[in-house]
């Protein structure tokens, strides 16, 4: 695998800026070589509103992770995020053209462009179209219709748009920090990338991404995405919550939900329950002590509510999510949270790590929740330049083999 192949992920969240630098390895997995965190200035639930506040984080980051790996990098696979992001499901039908009916790249083409024609609100635009399945001449469920014979190809795609403004201004930040953006990736995308197997996308599964201020849940299901949502509420609105219910700053509420915080009383015995935590009130400078379970009696009625709204929303979108529930982002690190959660959807759920199959190097350094969508975004330039590497569009078939999935060439 070629040495001149340096990956990178970057992250760009309302409340951490994130850059992974990687490397191929020989057995198909990404080496990280280079990390990079900056807390992030300039981002309002997950879209930019000034761009040279987040250009500077940017640099930040990169700087560390140029640092850590030797690399400099000229550009990076950025997360595409934000509260306004709207996905749903279309299909297209078009007729097979060739005179021998072989379904050729430029019919698939055809049929997702037809799928994804759709009446967009002014100033809106897609941002993504990802394939979940054909239909060859009332045969569904085909994932590689390339080379097969039909006359009548349909696509089903899942389609989100989101505000013009919001792609282009991220752009800005980035290329102001002195980098080309390559590609643009939902984060939950991104996310689900670190953590999911084929086997998880195959059985029906969620990846619940919390960040700061927003959570994006994306559902699995035949191997392809069949929902998207993002909610407009994020583990910033713990800190609210204890900085309000305890008159503490948002600095000592930040500390507290990640020293002490809990969201599930039923993790506490009776000793952890009463055990003192020292907060410092606001304006104050002597401690005063709280109780554990105090603190969880603030936290768990919002972790409730807050999985309880995307529980809704994957009972709406009536998804198999039978493989279970993956958090990820640095909201899943509440202590408790994955065990609410796994009460509230009724199924398997835990926080979702990076999976050793796909990264090595520098993988332990990053193996928490809130590198994921860093590392899947890594991992996507990865395959975003082994493809370029191979020959653009001419060879999409060959590297679609590569990678094992069709679906790739089109997200
Ligand atoms: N150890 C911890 N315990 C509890 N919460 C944590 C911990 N570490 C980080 N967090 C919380 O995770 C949130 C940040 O997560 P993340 O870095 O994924 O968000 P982001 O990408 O910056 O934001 P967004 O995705 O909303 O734009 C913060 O609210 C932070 O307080
Ligand atoms: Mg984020």
């Amino acid at each position: 695998m070629s040495n001149e192949i340096h990956a990178v992920g970057l992250d760009i969240g309302t409340s951490r800026i994130r850059c992974v630098i990687g490397e191929p390895a020989p057995d198909g997995r990404m080496n990280i070589v280079g990390l990079g965190e900056s807390e992030s200035k300039g981002l309002r639930r997950g879209v930019v509103t000034s761009t040279e506040a987040v250009a500077e984080s940017i640099r930040r980051a990169v700087a560390e992770a140029e640092r850590v790996s030797g690399v400099e990098i000229e550009s990076a696979t950025v997360n595409l995020s934000g509260e306004h992001l709207q996905g749903e499901n279309k299909n297209g039908v078009v007729a097979v053209a060739g005179p021998d009916k072989e379904i050729t790249d430029e019919d698939v083409d055809r049929a997702i462009d037809s799928a994804s024609a759709m009446p967009l609100t002014p100033g809106w635009e897609i941002v993504s179209r990802l394939p979940q399945e054909f239909i060859v001449d009332g045969q569904d469920g085909i994932t590689e219709p390339i080379g097969m014979n039909g006359s009548r190809l349909e696509a089903l795609v899942h389609v989100v748009t989101s505000p013009s403004a919001a792609r282009q201004n991220l752009i800005k930040a980035v290329t102001k920090a002195g980098l080309d953006v390559e590609n643009l990736v939902l984060e939950p995308l991104a996310a689900s990338e670190s953590v999911l197997t084929d086997d998880d996308k195959e059985y029906g599964c969620a990846v619940v991404n919390m960040g700061a201020e927003i959570t994006s849940l994306m559902i699995f299901g035949r191997g392809a995405v069949q929902h998207s949502s993002v909610f407009p509420f994020g583990s910033m609105l713990f800190t609210k919550d204890i900085a309000t219910g305890l008159r503490v700053s948002i600095p000592e509420a930040n500390k507290i939900k990640h020293h002490y915080g809990c969201v599930a009383s039923f993790l506490l015995d009776e000793e952890e329950k009463q055990e003192l935590i020292e907060i410092v009130p606001f304006g104050r400078s002597e401690t005063r002590g709280l109780s554990k379970e105090i603190l969880c009696d603030i936290m768990q009625p919002r972790a409730v509510e807050l999985v309880q709204h995307v529980a809704s929303a994957v009972s709406k979108a009536k998804a198999q999510i039978s493989g279970g529930v993956f958090l990820t982002g640095g909201g899943s690190l509440v202590y408790g949270l994955a065990e609410i959660a796994e009460q509230v959807f009724d199924a398997p759920t835990r926080v979702g790590m990076l999976d050793p199959a796909f990264f090595g190097g520098l993988a332990d350094e990053a193996h928490g929740p809130q590198w994921a969508t860093a590392c899947g975004l890594g991992l996507r330039s990865m395959k975003f330049q082994i493809r370029s590497e191979a020959g653009g569009k001419s060879s999409a078939r060959k590297v679609a083999e590569w990678f094992g999935n069709f679906r790739d060439k089109f997200r």
